[in-house]
């Protein structure tokens, strides 16, 4: 006998439907599974038979056959389990479904019958809500997660004995529901705030002039300077996510399997922090069962490189593209895959190997080359992506000593949003461009006319501080965007003064000028 039923897989960060045939004849005992199955899903035989057998049924000792399709389409991970399961007890007789393919379906298995949790379940649940599906049944740990969706009914289930139950009508279940308004607004709360920030006012103002613009922004500091605290801040003072930016970075990490089922809903914006020794798939994604890379969950957030230096300069290289397009695409032998990657870059590095160099408390202990040696190590294409560089200079015990907080992260984020509705009106006409720092030259001479005064101050800067060619546009772009803060139509040479102090790394002789 033959059973069919509906399951799901997910690529990228999108789900696909997957028709699943269970058959049996009276051949000679064997178990095939066909439709390019990955590892997890051959194994999946194992693990429905052991929960067939605890369930108190009988694994079919004849021919089987599980037909997977699209045929063509690689089938990875075991939320097969499931459906392959229930089908298997059709087809052998054992139960008694009135159309089972009315549900789709998505699970592991564990030996004992109960239902696990699947990775990507919000893709899953999105793309059955847009197959106008009649329900899905979820593993329970799932069901939140699932609902997020809205807008399709949700089934959670426990076990196997109890989908069972559900399909052949003995039990009811009730569709799982979330108030997704009320997730999203108790989820968009920051736990770190600009405020616990100490001194450190000019620093506050480039980051605020960065997330205004969204410009990536480069610190440079001694250590315990507050280089790491200040960038953790950054992604409060962003503007808050729409709710789809919200269902877009959930479900890239939903695809990771990194979504706490205490928070289905990701309201805030991600801030990744990976560490120096990550891998090319860690970080661009890929590798061979792929997953989205760091560069993937930061996406509508902020990714953060402490210690630049230390990153091997050909896995920095790589963020070429995600920094250009907002996406990455990974090539694999049978098709390419792209995962979203739309991040702000923020990066952190010590002055020198001893980290002392510009502490005038602290004796710096490196020579000259070893200090060339060490900026040089950091990849020439990334800079160029880079339009804000600062200076972190260490606390003086007074600064660290006083008890009056700072500009708390709300009002930092007013003013970012306002500096930001300006720039949508300004780019309303293009296709990809949000913000000033995607401003292409043609947009830069477009938008950012300099008066006298102004031109005169930005020639002044670049022949008497050695500016290098590469800072031209990155001034104007940063100045645009100091001059939307202000709320003027016009740069004035104010704006272009405080953009010029924004590349410290230009100036310095330790990187050559
Ligand atoms: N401006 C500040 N206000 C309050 N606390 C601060 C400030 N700067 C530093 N600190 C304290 O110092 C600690 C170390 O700071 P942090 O780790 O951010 O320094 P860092 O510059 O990243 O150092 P490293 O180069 O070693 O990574 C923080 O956890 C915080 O407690
Ligand atoms: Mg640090």
């Amino acid at each position: 006998m033959l059973a069919k039923l509906r399951s799901m897989s997910v690529v990228g960060i999108d789900a696909f439907e997957i028709g699943i045939e269970a058959d049996i004849s009276d051949m000679m005992p064997s178990f095939a599974i066909v439709g390019l199955p990955d590892g997890a899903v051959r194994e999946s035989k194992e693990r429905v038979m052991s929960a067939i057998k605890n369930c108190g049924f009988e694994f079919p000792s004849r021919k089987v056959t599980i037909n997977m399709a699209p045929a063509d389409m690689k089938k990875e991970g075991s939320a097969f389990d499931l459906p392959i399961a229930v089908g298997l007890l059709i087809a052998s007789c054992q139960v008694d479904i009135d159309k089972p393919d009315r549900y789709l379906m998505v699970g592991e298995l564990s030996l004992d019958g109960s239902v696990k949790r699947v990775k990507g379940m919000l893709s899953i649940a999105i793309c059955a809500r847009e197959l106008r599906c009649e329900g899905i049944i979820v593993p329970r740990e799932c069901a939140e997660e699932a609902a997020v969706a809205e807008g399709v009914a949700i089934y959670p289930v426990d076990s196997l004995t109890e989908a069972l139950a559900f399909l052949q009508g003995t039990k009811a279940i009730q569709p799982h529901h979330t108030d997704l308004k009320a997730l999203f607004c108790q989820a968009r709360h920051y736990a770190i705030d600009f405020k616990d920030v100490k001194g450190q006012e000019h620093i506050k103002r480039a980051l605020l002039v960065a997330a205004a613009g969204g410009h990536n922004i480069l610190m440079i500091g001694p250590p315990g300077s507050g280089k790491t605290m200040l960038a953790r801040r950054l992604p409060s003072i962003l503007p808050d996510l729409t709710l789809d930016e919200a269902l877009e970075t959930t479900k890239i990490h939903s695809v990771a399997g990194l979504l706490d089922p205490r928070t289905p809903l990701l309201a805030t914006r991600p801030f990744r922090s990976p560490h120096h020794t990550v891998s090319d798939a860690g970080l661009i994604g890929g590798g061979s069962y792929p997953r989205p890379g760091e560069v993937s969950l930061a996406h509508h957030g902020v990714l953060f490189l402490d210690e630049l230096p230390e990153f091997q300069k050909n896995i920095l290289e790589n963020l070429r593209q995600p920094l250009e397009d907002g996406k990455v695409t990974i090539s694999r032998a049978a098709m390419s895959l792209s995962y979203p990657a739309r991040f702000m870059l923020a990066a952190a590095l010590n002055p020198c190997p001893c980290g002392y160099f510009t502490d005038p408390r602290h004796k710096c202990s490196c020579k000259p080359e070893q200090i060339q040696k060490y900026m040089a190590r950091i990849s020439g294409p990334l800079m160029d992506r880079i339009d804000i560089h600062v200076e972190v200079p260490a606390l003086t015990y007074e600064e660290l000593a006083q008890k009056q907080p700072g500009e708390d992260s709300a009002s930092m984020r007013e003013k970012v949003a306002a500096a930001r509705s300006v720039q949508v009106q300004r780019f309303k006409g293009e296709k990809k461009i949000f913000c000033n720092a995607h401003m292409e030259t043609r947009h830069v001479r477009k938008h950012c006319e300099l008066d006298g005064p102004s031109q005169e101050l930005l020639k002044t800067a670049i022949e008497k501080l050695g500016l290098s060619a590469r800072a031209y546009d990155r001034i104007l772009k940063v100045a645009r965007t100091i001059a939307d803060l202000d709320a003027k139509p016009a740069i004035e040479s104010s704006h272009i003064g405080e953009a010029i102090q924004y590349r410290s790394l230009d100036r310095k002789l330790w990187l050559g000028g």
